[in-house]
Protein backbone atom coordinates (compact mmCIF):
# COMPACT_ATOMS: atom_id res chain seq x y z
CA UNK A 1 0.00 0.00 0.00
CA UNK A 2 1.40 3.59 -1.07
CA UNK A 3 2.27 5.55 2.14
CA UNK A 4 3.48 9.06 0.96
CA UNK A 5 3.32 10.70 3.97
CA UNK A 6 5.78 7.78 5.33
CA UNK A 7 8.34 8.35 2.81
CA UNK A 8 8.06 12.37 3.72
CA UNK A 9 9.22 11.26 7.41
CA UNK A 10 12.31 9.18 5.41
CA UNK A 11 13.19 12.17 3.73
CA UNK A 12 12.68 14.64 6.55
CA UNK A 13 14.73 12.52 9.03
CA UNK A 14 17.49 11.93 6.34
CA UNK A 15 17.97 15.35 6.36
CA UNK A 16 17.27 16.47 9.54
CA UNK A 17 20.15 13.98 10.99
CA UNK A 18 22.55 14.26 8.00
CA UNK A 19 21.40 10.92 6.12
CA UNK A 20 20.89 12.25 2.30
CA UNK A 21 21.38 15.92 0.80
CA UNK A 22 20.04 16.88 -2.30
CA UNK A 23 23.06 17.11 -4.42
CA UNK A 24 24.24 20.55 -5.31
CA UNK A 25 21.77 21.52 -2.89
CA UNK A 26 22.43 25.32 -2.89
CA UNK A 27 22.00 25.91 -6.44
CA UNK A 28 18.36 24.34 -6.41
CA UNK A 29 20.00 20.79 -6.61
CA UNK A 30 20.43 18.02 -9.36
CA UNK A 31 17.28 16.01 -10.14
CA UNK A 32 18.23 12.20 -9.41
CA UNK A 33 21.08 12.96 -7.32
CA UNK A 34 22.08 13.00 -3.76
CA UNK A 35 24.70 13.46 -1.21
CA UNK A 36 25.05 11.61 1.79
CA UNK A 37 25.77 13.02 4.87
CA UNK A 38 27.73 12.29 7.66
CA UNK A 39 25.15 9.30 9.00
CA UNK A 40 24.29 8.63 5.35
CA UNK A 41 28.03 7.67 4.47
CA UNK A 42 29.04 5.24 7.10
CA UNK A 43 25.79 3.08 6.47
CA UNK A 44 25.99 3.22 3.36
CA UNK A 45 29.85 2.08 4.04
CA UNK A 46 28.39 -0.68 6.82
CA UNK A 47 25.92 -2.12 3.91
CA UNK A 48 28.56 -2.13 1.39
CA UNK A 49 31.01 -4.08 4.11
CA UNK A 50 28.51 -6.14 5.09
CA UNK A 51 27.90 -7.24 1.42
CA UNK A 52 31.93 -7.50 0.59
CA UNK A 53 32.82 -9.52 3.61
CA UNK A 54 28.84 -11.81 2.57
CA UNK A 55 30.99 -12.37 -0.82
CA UNK A 56 34.79 -12.45 -0.33
CA UNK A 57 35.27 -14.15 2.90
CA UNK A 58 34.26 -17.32 1.09
CA UNK A 59 36.98 -19.37 -0.76
CA UNK A 60 35.27 -19.50 -4.14
CA UNK A 61 34.86 -15.85 -4.83
CA UNK A 62 37.38 -13.12 -5.33
CA UNK A 63 36.87 -9.52 -5.08
CA UNK A 64 37.70 -6.91 -8.27
CA UNK A 65 37.41 -2.81 -8.39
CA UNK A 66 37.06 -2.45 -12.53
CA UNK A 67 37.54 1.58 -14.03
CA UNK A 68 33.97 3.22 -14.64
CA UNK A 69 35.07 4.04 -18.02
CA UNK A 70 35.70 1.17 -20.38
CA UNK A 71 36.67 0.48 -23.80
CA UNK A 72 32.99 1.51 -25.89
CA UNK A 73 33.24 -1.86 -27.83
CA UNK A 74 32.27 -3.34 -24.62
CA UNK A 75 28.96 -1.40 -24.49
CA UNK A 76 27.85 -2.42 -28.42
CA UNK A 77 29.24 -6.04 -27.63
CA UNK A 78 26.77 -6.37 -24.24
CA UNK A 79 24.00 -5.09 -26.49
CA UNK A 80 23.80 -1.35 -24.36
CA UNK A 81 24.29 0.37 -27.23
CA UNK A 82 21.53 -1.00 -29.21
CA UNK A 83 19.21 -2.24 -26.65
CA UNK A 84 19.33 0.29 -23.06
CA UNK A 85 16.93 2.34 -23.83
CA UNK A 86 13.70 3.60 -22.88
CA UNK A 87 10.46 4.44 -24.95
CA UNK A 88 9.66 8.25 -24.58
CA UNK A 89 6.89 10.58 -26.02
CA UNK A 90 7.10 14.32 -26.08
CA UNK A 91 4.11 16.41 -25.40
CA UNK A 92 3.77 18.76 -28.08
CA UNK A 93 2.16 21.45 -26.30
CA UNK A 94 3.79 22.11 -23.03
CA UNK A 95 7.32 19.72 -24.38
CA UNK A 96 6.81 17.58 -21.09
CA UNK A 97 8.60 13.81 -21.94
CA UNK A 98 7.58 11.09 -20.65
CA UNK A 99 8.13 7.54 -20.78
CA UNK A 100 5.89 5.80 -22.62
CA UNK A 101 5.15 3.00 -20.71
CA UNK A 102 4.60 5.09 -17.17
CA UNK A 103 2.02 7.70 -19.09
CA UNK A 104 -0.73 6.35 -16.78
CA UNK A 105 1.31 7.12 -13.63
CA UNK A 106 2.61 10.76 -14.72
CA UNK A 107 1.15 13.90 -14.08
CA UNK A 108 0.83 16.66 -16.93
CA UNK A 109 3.97 18.65 -17.55
CA UNK A 110 1.60 21.83 -17.83
CA UNK A 111 1.56 23.44 -14.83
CA UNK A 112 -1.70 25.37 -16.17
CA UNK A 113 -3.59 21.81 -16.07
CA UNK A 114 -2.48 20.97 -12.38
CA UNK A 115 -4.14 17.49 -11.77
CA UNK A 116 -4.76 16.75 -15.00
CA UNK A 117 -3.04 13.02 -15.75
CA UNK A 118 -1.04 12.34 -18.79
CA UNK A 119 -3.23 10.00 -19.79
CA UNK A 120 -5.65 12.70 -20.69
CA UNK A 121 -3.12 14.67 -22.94
CA UNK A 122 -2.45 11.40 -24.41
CA UNK A 123 -5.97 10.64 -24.98
CA UNK A 124 -6.32 13.90 -26.40
CA UNK A 125 -3.56 13.78 -29.45
CA UNK A 126 -0.99 15.91 -27.54
CA UNK A 127 1.90 13.42 -27.63
CA UNK A 128 4.38 12.58 -30.24
CA UNK A 129 5.12 8.77 -31.82
CA UNK A 130 7.36 6.98 -29.48
CA UNK A 131 11.69 7.13 -29.99
CA UNK A 132 13.82 5.22 -28.11
CA UNK A 133 16.02 7.01 -25.57
CA UNK A 134 19.16 5.66 -24.61
CA UNK A 135 19.98 5.59 -20.75
CA UNK A 136 23.97 5.75 -20.73
CA UNK A 137 25.61 8.66 -20.51
CA UNK A 138 28.04 9.52 -22.91
CA UNK A 139 31.66 11.46 -22.57
CA UNK A 140 34.83 11.72 -24.80
CA UNK A 141 38.23 10.81 -24.10
CA UNK A 142 40.94 13.31 -24.50
CA UNK A 143 40.75 17.04 -25.84
CA UNK A 144 38.78 16.41 -29.07
CA UNK A 145 34.90 15.59 -28.49
CA UNK A 146 33.88 14.12 -31.66
CA UNK A 147 32.16 10.51 -32.68
CA UNK A 148 35.74 8.61 -32.76
CA UNK A 149 36.28 9.15 -29.13
CA UNK A 150 33.09 8.30 -27.34
CA UNK A 151 33.30 6.51 -23.96
CA UNK A 152 30.31 6.09 -21.87
CA UNK A 153 29.75 6.27 -17.67
CA UNK A 154 29.09 2.19 -17.25
CA UNK A 155 25.29 1.61 -16.26
CA UNK A 156 26.54 -1.40 -14.65
CA UNK A 157 29.65 -3.00 -12.92
CA UNK A 158 29.32 -6.51 -14.32
CA UNK A 159 30.75 -5.95 -17.21
CA UNK A 160 34.04 -4.81 -15.48
CA UNK A 161 33.43 -8.36 -14.48
CA UNK A 162 33.06 -10.60 -17.54
CA UNK A 163 36.57 -8.80 -19.19
CA UNK A 164 38.46 -9.42 -16.34
CA UNK A 165 37.20 -13.26 -16.31
CA UNK A 166 40.84 -14.43 -17.47
CA UNK A 167 42.85 -12.38 -15.57
CA UNK A 168 41.39 -12.95 -12.40
CA UNK A 169 41.11 -16.60 -12.97
CA UNK A 170 44.55 -16.94 -14.15
CA UNK A 171 46.03 -14.81 -11.18
CA UNK A 172 43.85 -16.26 -8.24
CA UNK A 173 44.05 -19.75 -10.12
CA UNK A 174 40.67 -20.46 -9.09
CA UNK A 175 39.00 -23.57 -10.22
CA UNK A 176 34.79 -23.34 -11.39
CA UNK A 177 32.37 -23.00 -9.70
CA UNK A 178 33.92 -19.27 -8.38
CA UNK A 179 32.79 -15.94 -8.32
CA UNK A 180 33.91 -12.35 -9.29
CA UNK A 181 32.52 -9.78 -7.33
CA UNK A 182 32.33 -5.70 -6.99
CA UNK A 183 31.02 -2.74 -5.44
CA UNK A 184 31.05 0.58 -7.48
CA UNK A 185 29.17 3.44 -9.00
CA UNK A 186 27.01 2.82 -12.17
CA UNK A 187 25.49 5.85 -14.61
CA UNK A 188 21.89 5.71 -15.72
CA UNK A 189 19.92 8.54 -17.66
CA UNK A 190 16.75 7.86 -16.01
CA UNK A 191 13.43 9.67 -17.54
CA UNK A 192 11.66 9.62 -14.35
CA UNK A 193 13.46 9.49 -11.02
CA UNK A 194 10.94 9.83 -8.25
CA UNK A 195 10.89 8.11 -4.93
CA UNK A 196 13.79 9.56 -3.29
CA UNK A 197 16.66 6.93 -3.32
CA UNK A 198 14.99 4.11 -5.13
CA UNK A 199 15.37 5.19 -8.89
CA UNK A 200 18.29 7.79 -9.44
CA UNK A 201 21.06 8.80 -12.30
CA UNK A 202 23.80 8.04 -9.94
CA UNK A 203 24.17 4.89 -7.86
CA UNK A 204 25.95 2.51 -6.35
CA UNK A 205 26.03 -1.18 -7.71
CA UNK A 206 27.19 -4.97 -5.39
CA UNK A 207 27.09 -7.34 -8.10
CA UNK A 208 28.56 -10.94 -7.94
CA UNK A 209 28.77 -13.16 -11.03
CA UNK A 210 29.42 -16.52 -10.00
CA UNK A 211 30.81 -19.02 -13.23
CA UNK A 212 29.69 -22.57 -13.17
CA UNK A 213 30.04 -25.80 -15.65
CA UNK A 214 26.79 -25.64 -18.02
CA UNK A 215 24.38 -28.03 -15.95
CA UNK A 216 25.01 -27.13 -12.64
CA UNK A 217 23.66 -24.34 -13.11
CA UNK A 218 19.79 -24.63 -12.14
CA UNK A 219 21.52 -25.59 -8.74
CA UNK A 220 23.60 -22.74 -8.12
CA UNK A 221 21.12 -20.35 -9.20
CA UNK A 222 19.06 -21.85 -6.56
CA UNK A 223 21.39 -21.60 -4.42
CA UNK A 224 21.70 -17.78 -4.81
CA UNK A 225 18.81 -16.64 -4.49
CA UNK A 226 18.25 -18.27 -1.22
CA UNK A 227 21.86 -16.95 0.12
CA UNK A 228 20.44 -13.40 -1.18
CA UNK A 229 17.41 -13.32 0.60
CA UNK A 230 18.46 -14.70 3.89
CA UNK A 231 21.64 -11.71 3.56
CA UNK A 232 19.18 -9.37 4.07
CA UNK A 233 17.00 -11.12 6.61
CA UNK A 234 20.39 -11.44 8.87
CA UNK A 235 20.87 -7.60 8.60
CA UNK A 236 17.37 -7.41 10.13
CA UNK A 237 14.78 -6.71 6.96
CA UNK A 238 11.48 -7.71 8.39
CA UNK A 239 10.68 -11.01 6.38
CA UNK A 240 6.85 -10.02 5.82
CA UNK A 241 9.01 -6.99 4.00
CA UNK A 242 11.04 -9.13 1.30
CA UNK A 243 9.17 -11.76 -1.28
CA UNK A 244 10.28 -12.83 -4.65
CA UNK A 245 8.95 -11.77 -8.03
CA UNK A 246 9.55 -13.82 -10.99
CA UNK A 247 9.69 -13.01 -14.52
CA UNK A 248 8.05 -14.00 -16.53
CA UNK A 249 9.18 -12.54 -19.63
CA UNK A 250 12.83 -13.01 -19.82
CA UNK A 251 15.87 -11.34 -21.88
CA UNK A 252 16.68 -13.29 -24.73
CA UNK A 253 19.98 -14.75 -23.02
CA UNK A 254 18.64 -15.77 -19.57
CA UNK A 255 17.34 -18.53 -18.26
CA UNK A 256 15.61 -17.30 -15.28
CA UNK A 257 15.21 -14.46 -13.00
CA UNK A 258 13.79 -13.42 -10.06
CA UNK A 259 13.93 -9.89 -8.05
CA UNK A 260 14.09 -9.91 -4.76
CA UNK A 261 11.32 -7.12 -3.54
CA UNK A 262 11.37 -5.03 0.01
CA UNK A 263 8.21 -3.26 0.39
CA UNK A 264 8.75 0.58 0.70
CA UNK A 265 6.26 3.10 0.87
CA UNK A 266 5.21 3.21 -2.63
CA UNK A 267 4.97 -0.13 -2.93
CA UNK A 268 7.03 -3.48 -3.95
CA UNK A 269 10.04 -2.71 -5.43
CA UNK A 270 13.06 -4.58 -6.63
CA UNK A 271 16.45 -4.22 -4.43
CA UNK A 272 18.33 -7.32 -5.90
CA UNK A 273 18.25 -9.56 -9.33
CA UNK A 274 19.24 -12.97 -9.32
CA UNK A 275 19.81 -13.85 -13.00
CA UNK A 276 21.12 -17.24 -14.96
CA UNK A 277 22.46 -15.07 -17.78
CA UNK A 278 23.73 -18.74 -19.27
CA UNK A 279 27.15 -18.34 -21.50
CA UNK A 280 25.90 -15.05 -23.10
CA UNK A 281 28.29 -12.82 -22.01
CA UNK A 282 31.38 -14.73 -22.14
CA UNK A 283 30.46 -15.67 -25.61
CA UNK A 284 30.06 -11.88 -26.76
CA UNK A 285 33.00 -11.01 -25.13
CA UNK A 286 34.68 -13.99 -26.95
CA UNK A 287 33.48 -13.41 -30.03
CA UNK A 288 34.06 -9.40 -30.07
CA UNK A 289 37.40 -9.52 -28.74
CA UNK A 290 38.71 -11.90 -30.57
CA UNK A 291 40.16 -13.07 -27.21
CA UNK A 292 38.64 -17.00 -25.71
CA UNK A 293 37.16 -16.14 -22.04
CA UNK A 294 36.52 -20.44 -21.64
CA UNK A 295 37.55 -22.71 -19.54
CA UNK A 296 39.49 -26.04 -19.26
CA UNK A 297 38.51 -28.21 -16.94
CA UNK A 298 41.26 -30.51 -16.38
CA UNK A 299 39.33 -33.73 -14.82
CA UNK A 300 37.03 -34.08 -17.60
CA UNK A 301 39.24 -32.85 -20.09
CA UNK A 302 36.62 -30.69 -21.47
CA UNK A 303 36.50 -27.25 -22.50
CA UNK A 304 33.82 -24.91 -22.60
CA UNK A 305 32.38 -21.15 -21.74
CA UNK A 306 30.52 -20.77 -18.38
CA UNK A 307 27.66 -20.29 -17.40
CA UNK A 308 26.96 -16.97 -14.98
CA UNK A 309 24.61 -16.89 -12.11
CA UNK A 310 24.13 -13.12 -11.71
CA UNK A 311 23.46 -11.10 -8.17
CA UNK A 312 22.72 -7.97 -8.78
CA UNK A 313 21.93 -5.83 -5.68
CA UNK A 314 21.66 -1.84 -5.80
CA UNK A 315 23.63 -0.38 -2.74
CA UNK A 316 21.98 2.93 -2.78
CA UNK A 317 18.84 1.16 -3.13
CA UNK A 318 19.09 -1.17 -0.16
CA UNK A 319 20.15 2.00 1.98
CA UNK A 320 17.06 3.29 1.12
CA UNK A 321 14.97 -0.03 1.97
CA UNK A 322 17.60 -0.38 4.80
CA UNK A 323 16.15 3.05 6.18
CA UNK A 324 12.76 2.30 5.49
CA UNK A 325 13.12 -0.75 7.67
CA UNK A 326 14.46 0.78 10.27
CA UNK A 327 12.09 3.83 10.62
CA UNK A 328 9.91 3.26 13.34
CA UNK A 329 7.48 5.99 15.64
CA UNK A 330 6.77 4.36 19.08
CA UNK A 331 4.58 5.96 21.96
CA UNK A 332 6.23 5.96 25.08
CA UNK A 333 5.47 6.77 28.50
CA UNK A 334 7.70 9.80 30.20
CA UNK A 335 8.11 10.68 33.70
CA UNK A 336 7.55 14.39 34.10
CA UNK A 337 9.45 16.51 36.86
CA UNK A 338 6.25 16.71 39.28
CA UNK A 339 5.90 12.59 39.01
CA UNK A 340 3.17 12.36 36.80
CA UNK A 341 3.23 10.37 33.66
CA UNK A 342 2.84 11.14 29.96
CA UNK A 343 3.10 9.57 26.27
CA UNK A 344 5.71 10.53 23.75
CA UNK A 345 6.26 9.65 20.40
CA UNK A 346 10.05 8.30 19.92
CA UNK A 347 11.25 7.94 16.32
CA UNK A 348 13.78 5.40 16.04
CA UNK A 349 15.98 3.83 13.34
CA UNK A 350 16.07 -0.15 14.66
CA UNK A 351 19.36 -1.10 12.36
CA UNK A 352 21.09 -4.00 12.99
CA UNK A 353 24.19 -2.73 14.89
CA UNK A 354 26.24 -3.90 12.59
CA UNK A 355 24.50 -1.45 9.88
CA UNK A 356 24.20 1.34 12.51
CA UNK A 357 26.41 4.53 11.61
CA UNK A 358 27.24 5.65 14.56
CA UNK A 359 27.98 2.25 17.04
CA UNK A 360 27.87 4.32 21.22
CA UNK A 361 27.07 7.56 22.09
CA UNK A 362 28.65 8.94 25.73
CA UNK A 363 27.40 10.95 27.66
CA UNK A 364 28.35 12.77 31.56
CA UNK A 365 25.00 12.75 33.02
CA UNK A 366 26.20 16.62 34.11
CA UNK A 367 29.01 18.80 32.90
CA UNK A 368 30.81 18.83 36.58
CA UNK A 369 32.10 16.34 39.68
CA UNK A 370 34.73 15.18 37.06
CA UNK A 371 31.66 13.22 34.80
CA UNK A 372 33.49 14.81 31.69
CA UNK A 373 36.58 13.56 32.35
CA UNK A 374 35.96 10.24 32.76
CA UNK A 375 33.24 10.11 29.39
CA UNK A 376 36.14 11.66 27.41
CA UNK A 377 38.33 9.22 28.81
CA UNK A 378 35.95 6.25 27.13
CA UNK A 379 35.56 8.05 24.59
CA UNK A 380 38.96 8.63 23.26
CA UNK A 381 39.41 4.97 24.33
CA UNK A 382 36.45 3.68 22.11
CA UNK A 383 36.67 5.97 19.14
CA UNK A 384 40.76 3.96 18.19
CA UNK A 385 38.27 0.57 16.83
CA UNK A 386 34.25 2.15 16.74
CA UNK A 387 32.76 5.52 15.37
CA UNK A 388 31.65 6.80 18.35
CA UNK A 389 30.04 10.21 19.45
CA UNK A 390 30.61 12.51 22.87
CA UNK A 391 27.38 14.21 23.87
CA UNK A 392 26.94 16.46 26.53
CA UNK A 393 24.61 18.84 26.00
CA UNK A 394 20.72 19.30 26.86
CA UNK A 395 19.15 16.62 29.34
CA UNK A 396 19.94 12.93 29.00
CA UNK A 397 16.07 12.25 27.60
CA UNK A 398 16.89 14.71 24.86
CA UNK A 399 20.36 12.95 24.12
CA UNK A 400 18.78 9.52 23.66
CA UNK A 401 16.13 11.23 21.22
CA UNK A 402 18.62 12.50 19.43
CA UNK A 403 20.55 8.82 19.23
CA UNK A 404 17.36 6.84 18.84
CA UNK A 405 16.93 8.84 15.25
CA UNK A 406 19.98 8.24 14.16
CA UNK A 407 19.93 5.02 15.14
CA UNK A 408 22.68 4.46 17.40
CA UNK A 409 22.42 1.23 18.95
CA UNK A 410 23.94 2.00 22.40
CA UNK A 411 24.18 5.01 24.62
CA UNK A 412 26.47 5.02 27.81
CA UNK A 413 26.31 7.44 30.81
CA UNK A 414 28.82 8.60 33.35
CA UNK A 415 27.15 9.06 36.32
CA UNK A 416 27.90 9.31 40.06
CA UNK A 417 27.84 5.73 40.76
CA UNK A 418 30.45 5.62 38.27
CA UNK A 419 33.46 7.61 39.44
CA UNK A 420 32.78 5.43 42.66
CA UNK A 421 32.99 2.21 41.11
CA UNK A 422 34.31 2.69 37.52
CA UNK A 423 30.73 1.06 36.42
CA UNK A 424 28.40 3.09 33.79
CA UNK A 425 24.84 2.35 32.49
CA UNK A 426 24.62 1.08 29.15
CA UNK A 427 21.13 1.70 27.36
CA UNK A 428 20.40 -0.32 24.21
CA UNK A 429 18.23 1.17 21.81
CA UNK A 430 15.59 -1.08 21.40
CA UNK A 431 13.78 -1.97 24.64
CA UNK A 432 15.96 0.75 26.15
CA UNK A 433 16.87 -1.05 29.04
CA UNK A 434 19.80 -0.46 31.06
CA UNK A 435 22.43 -2.48 32.81
CA UNK A 436 25.70 -1.38 34.48
CA UNK A 437 28.92 -2.20 33.17
CA UNK A 438 32.21 -1.90 33.81
CA UNK A 439 34.53 0.85 32.05
CA UNK A 440 36.87 -1.30 31.43
CA UNK A 441 34.55 -3.86 29.67
CA UNK A 442 33.06 -1.68 27.23
CA UNK A 443 35.28 -2.83 24.58
CA UNK A 444 35.00 -6.38 24.45
CA UNK A 445 31.14 -5.75 25.17
CA UNK A 446 30.62 -3.52 21.82
CA UNK A 447 32.70 -5.98 19.96
CA UNK A 448 30.10 -9.14 20.89
CA UNK A 449 27.43 -6.99 20.04
CA UNK A 450 28.43 -5.13 16.88
CA UNK A 451 31.27 -7.16 14.92
CA UNK A 452 30.40 -8.59 11.53
CA UNK A 453 28.99 -12.16 12.05
N1 LIG B 1 23.84 -6.30 -14.11
C1 LIG B 1 22.45 -6.40 -13.99
C2 LIG B 1 21.78 -5.16 -13.64
O1 LIG B 1 22.36 -4.10 -13.63
P1 LIG B 1 19.47 -4.19 -12.97
O2 LIG B 1 18.22 -4.89 -12.53
O3 LIG B 1 19.38 -3.21 -14.07
O4 LIG B 1 20.49 -5.35 -13.32
C3 LIG B 1 20.46 -4.21 -10.56
O5 LIG B 1 20.09 -3.47 -11.71
C4 LIG B 1 20.16 -3.44 -9.29
O6 LIG B 1 20.73 -2.13 -9.37
C5 LIG B 1 18.67 -3.20 -9.06
O7 LIG B 1 18.09 -4.28 -8.37
C6 LIG B 1 18.68 -1.95 -8.19
O8 LIG B 1 18.88 -2.31 -6.84
C7 LIG B 1 19.90 -1.21 -8.69
N2 LIG B 1 19.50 -0.12 -9.62
C8 LIG B 1 19.26 -0.23 -10.94
N3 LIG B 1 18.94 0.97 -11.46
C9 LIG B 1 18.97 1.86 -10.44
C10 LIG B 1 18.73 3.27 -10.32
N4 LIG B 1 18.44 4.01 -11.38
N5 LIG B 1 18.85 3.84 -9.10
C11 LIG B 1 19.19 3.11 -8.01
N6 LIG B 1 19.43 1.78 -8.07
C12 LIG B 1 19.33 1.15 -9.26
Amino acid sequence: MSNPDFTEKIISLSKRRGFIFQSSEIYGGLNGCYDYGPMGVELLKNIKEAWWREMTLREDVEGIDASILMHPKVWETSGHVENFSDPMVDCKECKARFREDQISDSDCGNKAYKGRKASKCMDDGKFTEARNFNLMFQTHIGPVADESNIVYLRPETAQGIYVNFNNVRETSRQKLPFGIAQIGKAFRNEINTKNFLFRTREFEQMEMQFFVKPGDDSEWFEYWKEQRIQWFEKYGMRKEKLKFYEHEKLAHYAKAAFDIEFEFPFGWGEIEGIHNRTDFDLKRHTEFSGKKLDYFDDQTKERFIPYVIETSAGASRSFFAFLCNAYDEEQIRKENQDGSFSTEVRTVLHFHPSLAPVKAAIFPLVNKDGMPEVARAITDNLKKNFRVFYDDSGAVGRRYRRQDECGTPFCITVDTQSLQDGTVTVRERDKMIQERINKDNLEKYLFDKIAFK
